[in-house]
């Protein structure tokens, strides 16, 4: 039991920074823009270690579906909060390795992505208490340890303690790109010069809201991805955590 109680105080100073934890146990902070290719490198990441990946902004997403679909605005912040608080949000690993979102029950993993969704999503998550209750949640898988989470405040706000903190960029035309591509492959057609309008309005949103700006921590490493192969990042920062195992 002690013991039990040791390992989860090591775990909020690993999650806080506080103390320089011994623990054998990891947290990968991985941050960045939308389109930085962030889902995919953490997923491999994950996948390569045995370790558990946590799409932080799909929980943002189910929270914004849920509130389309109830018809809360996405100003309400207490009505906002409330759900927050109360939508159970669970992953379970699915076919092709990519995880399956569900909002209590529901399997929602396709409709989170929809445009409608992705429109809303950065307004919802600007709200101080829809991100406090996201943040609790995170916090809590995060105490389980081994685990890879992806977001724009993992390792500023969420665990400014990570062991690794990635701060993954690319140029807004190559981002775009990879977007419109992810967007082809389920049938959606927007061109490039929408792409990259609609790209260059989220990273502003997200970098000038006043509550966890989409920023890299003074720690983090900064990784331009723009001339890399998945691959190269993937190796590029399993050398970053090999060294941080040693
Ligand atoms: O990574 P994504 O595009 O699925 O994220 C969707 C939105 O959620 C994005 O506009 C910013 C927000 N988000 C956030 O504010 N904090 C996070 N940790 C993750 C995502």
């Amino acid at each position: 039991m002690t013991r039990m109680v040791d390992s989860g105080l090591w775990m909020l100073d690993k999650i806080f920074g506080t103390r320089n934890s011994e623990l054998r146990t990891m947290i990968i902070a991985i941050d960045g823009p939308a389109g930085a290719g962030k889902s995919t490198i953490s997923r491999l990441i994950a996948a390569r270690h045995g370790w558990t990946y946590l799409d932080t902004g799909a929980m943002y997403r189910a929270v914004t579906l849920m509130a389309v679909e109830q018809g809360i605005a996405p100003a309400d912040e207490d009505e906002l909060g409330a759900l927050a608080r109360n939508v159970e949000i669970g992953f379970k690993p699915g076919p092709g390795g990519s995880p399956q979102v569900f909002a209590g029950c529901r399997d929602v993993t396709h409709e989170i992505r929809s445009q409608d969704v992705s429109a809303l999503v950065s307004e919802v998550s600007a709200q101080g208490a829809v991100r406090e209750a996201l943040v609790e949640k995170q916090r809590a898988i995060a105490a389980r340890g081994n685990v890879v989470m992806d977001g724009r405040d993992i390792g500023t706000v969420v665990c400014p303690g990570a062991d690794v903190k990635i701060f993954l960029t690319a140029s807004n035309p190559e981002r775009s790109r990879r977007r419109r591509l992810e967007l082809q492959q389920k049938g959606v057609e927007v061109s490039q010069a929408q792409m990259e309008r609609e790209i260059a309005a989220r990273d502003d949103y997200d970098s000038s809201r006043e509550l966890a700006p989409l920023k890299a921590a003074d720690d983090a490493i900064i990784i331009d991805t723009t001339n890399m192969t998945i691959e190269q990042v993937v190796d590029k920062i399993s050398e970053i955590i090999e060294k941080q195992l040693k």
